[in-house]
């Protein structure tokens, strides 16, 4: 058995009869963080797609935590601890801060988990009573990672979680992101701040037209100044 917590294997699938992604293998250790990098289109958001069970048709093989989960569903993938934030829309505007935490399904003691979760997020204790529509843009980014940890989730998906923010509060996502392994949470997550992200990632993944194109420590990947030319941008 792996001792990896998610391990993708041989992946393909698409939206109709065309393979949007062409066989990936890509695996997460428990507590670390792994960045998907790479061109438009390139088929990243297609993949977290098909890991959280959204993606129509697929082949090859995922599993988490030793157990495979490609036929579950997205629910039932959520509940065997698959977390995702997505970019927009990720709480209910016009529920209170408490309730966009309470309405979470499958937190067995929920008044505690809510203060472990919230001594993380200070500032959203002082607004538990407020609805979400009164937060700023980064208050509402804690809130939706707030939420996605109430069930204890073993690994935290997250799709460009910087791209809709003002420049000021990226810096605060990944130092979010940066502290979820202490708590348990591994995370894989998809940033065009390719730089940014690898800088606190121990893996990386590059994709190109629905193909890993490189594959390694995060690191080395930084360091390979050809493949970060191509690849990874100015950020
Ligand atoms: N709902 C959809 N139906 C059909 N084709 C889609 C759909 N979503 C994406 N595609 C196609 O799949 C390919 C990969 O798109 P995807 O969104 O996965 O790329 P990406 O790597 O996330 O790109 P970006 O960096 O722009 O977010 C593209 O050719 C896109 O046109
Ligand atoms: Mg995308």
């Amino acid at each position: 058995m792996s001792a990896n917590l998610l391990d993708i294997r041989a992946l393909r699938g698409g939206y109709s009869e065309v393979d949007i992604i062409q066989g990936i293998d890509l695996s997460v250790a428990p507590g670390q963080i792994v960045t998907i990098a790479g061109t438009n289109g390139a088929g990243k958001s297609t993949l977290v797609k098909a890991l959280l069970g959204l993606l129509p048709r697929v082949q090859g093989e995922i599993v988490l935590d030793g157990r495979s989960i490609t036929r579950l569903g997205a629910e039932d993938r959520f509940d065997a601890g698959l977390a995702y934030v997505p970019q927009v829309a990720n709480v209910f505007a016009s529920l209170t801060v408490r309730e966009n935490l309470q309405v979470v399904r499958g937190v067995p003691h929920l008044k505690r988990r809510m203060d472990e979760v919230l001594a993380d997020f200070p500032a959203l204790v002082e607004r538990l009573a407020q609805p979400a529509s009164n937060l700023s843009g980064g208050e509402r980014q804690q809130l939706a990672f707030a939420r996605a940890l109430m069930p204890s989730p073993r690994i935290m998906v997250l799709d460009e979680p910087t791209a809709a923010l003002a420049p000021s509060l990226v810096g605060k996502v990944f130092d979010m992101v940066q502290k979820l392994p202490a708590a348990g949470v591994a995370v894989l997550m998809v940033e065009q701040r390719a730089r940014q992200a690898l800088q606190i990632s121990l893996q990386g993944y590059i994709l190109d037209q629905g193909r890993c194109v490189l594959a390694g420590p995060a690191h080395e990947l930084l360091g390979d100044e050809r493949m970060a030319q191509l690849y990874l941008g100015s950020h």
